[in-house]
């Protein structure tokens, strides 16, 4: 197995593979997953080596954390397990509304580490900005309930640059997630600078762009779920893109290798990326994002693979 990779600054170490668990639970993403199923899939990540699970309230919502939390508990992984999840989203009837208010983020602290059937939290993100609460006073109630030991790490996530500054005013942030793929590499131009001068991690999200940087769709691909409704699944974007796909392509057969794997491979290149949580909605699709580790790409290929996509 990988050697383990240090998050930032925290004492968080993990395999640079994680598991993203949005589809794990959500019916909305994925019809066809029944518990069963988000359970499988959690159980071989942690089976396999897999040690670092993303997850949030709102994903499922609240099933995705219960779904890790029993399977923590019937495999005996938790205390081998680094769990991140995320808070800030609070119901109200039907509708969502993002809090970040000290009083909100205390409670929802407390229902997330019951749900994982835990009693601390390895890292918590407050999972978007709001509105109203000063970004210092919302971290500072997270460095509250570190200091408890209720959490070690402290991430924030979806934050502008703007708001990441005032956030970490106090240097209390350890962790930042944020989108980042070969399609959107925004984030290379003012956060990752950030991120390195303050020794926070970046972890980015949606790294393989839903499934696009897998190789796995063609001009005749039926999409008919919620990617149809994504940018660049559309019209001349789309086709762009699978042209790019195609050059990765070539440098993954060279290697004997899933264009997956180099995707992965080369977000872990990034000095301000220690680690990638692609998400899974399949147990093989866990077990073959873990091929990763096995992929050393060369200084030739992370140059070839930024040429395509600069
Ligand atoms: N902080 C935030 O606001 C935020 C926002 C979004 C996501 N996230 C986190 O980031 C994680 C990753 O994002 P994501 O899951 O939305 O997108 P992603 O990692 O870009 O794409 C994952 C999807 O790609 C497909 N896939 C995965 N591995 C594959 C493989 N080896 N071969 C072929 N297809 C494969 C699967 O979908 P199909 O099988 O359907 O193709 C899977 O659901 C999430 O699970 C979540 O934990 C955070």
């Amino acid at each position: 197995m990988a050697q383990k990779v240090r998050l930032g600054k925290t004492d968080l170490y993990v395999n640079p593979i994680g598991l993203g668990t949005n589809a794990v639970g959500a019916a909305r993403l994925n019809p066809d997953l029944d518990g069963e199923l988000g359970r499988d899939i959690i159980r071989t990540a942690v089976q396999n080596g897999l040690d670092f699970l993303d997850t949030a309230f709102i994903y499922g919502p609240r099933r995705s954390e219960e779904i890790i939390g029993e399977v923590l508990k019937e495999t005996g992984k938790r205390s081998e397990t680094i769990i991140a999840t995320k808070g800030a989203h609070r119901f109200e009837g039907e509708d969502v509304v993002v809090d970040n208010s000290p009083n909100f983020l205390r409670k929802s602290v407390e229902d997330s580490l019951n749900r994982l059937q835990t009693d601390y939290i390895d890292l918590y993100y407050i999972h978007f900005p709001d509105e109203d609460t000063p970004k210092a006073e919302a971290v500072g109630v997270l460095k509250e309930l570190k200091d408890q030991g209720k959490i070690r790490a402290i991430g924030v996530s979806n934050f502008s640059i703007e708001q990441l500054k005032e956030a970490n005013i106090d240097g209390y942030v350890d962790v930042y997630q944020g989108e980042y793929n070969l399609l959107n590499r925004s984030a290379e131009k003012e956060l990752f600078p950030y991120m390195l001068e303050n020794s926070i991690s970046f972890v980015p999200y949606f790294p393989l762009a839903s499934g696009l940087l897998t190789g796995k769709f063609n001009q005749d691909s039926q999409i008919t779920d919620a990617r149809a409704r994504k940018p660049h699944f559309q019209g001349e974007a789309f086709i762009q893109n699978l042209e790019k796909v195609d050059q990765l392509r070539k440098i993954a057969d060279t290697k004997g290798v899933d264009i997956a794997h180099i995707v992965l491979a080369w977000y872990l290149t990034r000095d301000a990326v220690d680690t990638v949580i692609p998400g899974a909605k399949r147990p093989e699709q866990v077990l073959n994002n873990l091929k990763t580790l096995e992929v050393n790409l060369t200084e030739e290929e992370i140059q070839e693979i930024d040429r395509i996509y600069s």
